[in-house]
């Protein structure tokens, strides 16, 4: 079984690649799809995301992940990809309330659509991209959080920024 775990990824962090991890034990294969939310205005370029999650899931030494950049609706994407399976991290309430709308929604418009929702590891449910991304800013230690190609990645940027 093939399924799609879609997501911003600005940038990727441990706890995408804990959901990468686990969803790799009940899928064949997993395409992670880099997309647009149009609320969030982007930090690092949608290649660059890219290239980081590459370079995260190779560290790990995980096989069967294909990394993909697409800019439409996420139903499109399943249509096209032929997947009928979605993957989703919760970390609380507030996720799968607006999980589970996005779910709803896009089984709405693509019928037979499933949305399944990994919870997030205890250590991993705490954090998001954004909280990372200021840490990373303001000269704190984000290692906990991320990868080592991210955290480099992130003091490149930010010295570019400054
Ligand atoms: N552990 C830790 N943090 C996690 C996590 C986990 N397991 N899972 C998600 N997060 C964090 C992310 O870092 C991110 O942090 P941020 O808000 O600071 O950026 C946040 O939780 C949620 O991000 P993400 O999982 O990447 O989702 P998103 O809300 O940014 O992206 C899309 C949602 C891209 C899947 C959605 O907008 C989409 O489907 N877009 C395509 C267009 C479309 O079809 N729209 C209609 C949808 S109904």
């Amino acid at each position: 079984m093939k399924a799609i775990y879609p997501g911003s990824f600005d940038p990727v962090t441990k706890g995408h690649l804990d959901i990468i991890l686990r969803s790799l034990a009940v899928v064949d294969e997993l395409l992670v799809a880099i997309m647009d939310n149009p609320a969030k205005p982007g930090f690092f370029t949608a290649g660059e995301r890219k290239k980081l999650l590459e370079t995260a899931c190779a560290e790990l030494g995980l096989e069967r992940v294909k990394v993909i950049i697409d800019r439409g609706l996420l139903v499109d994407l399943a249509r096209k990809k032929k997947v009928g399976l979605i993957i989703r991290g919760v970390r609380n309430t507030a996720d799968l309330d607006s999980e589970s709308a996005m779910a709803r929604a896009n089984r709405r418009m693509h019928p037979g659509l499933e949305t399944i929702f990994l919870p997030a590891s205890g250590d991993t449910a705490d954090i998001s991209s954004t909280l990372i991304r200021q840490i990373a800013a303001l000269g704190g230690d984000a290692s906990h959080f991320v990868p080592p190609c991210v955290l480099e990645a992130l003091r490149l940027k930010n010295t570019e920024n400054n």
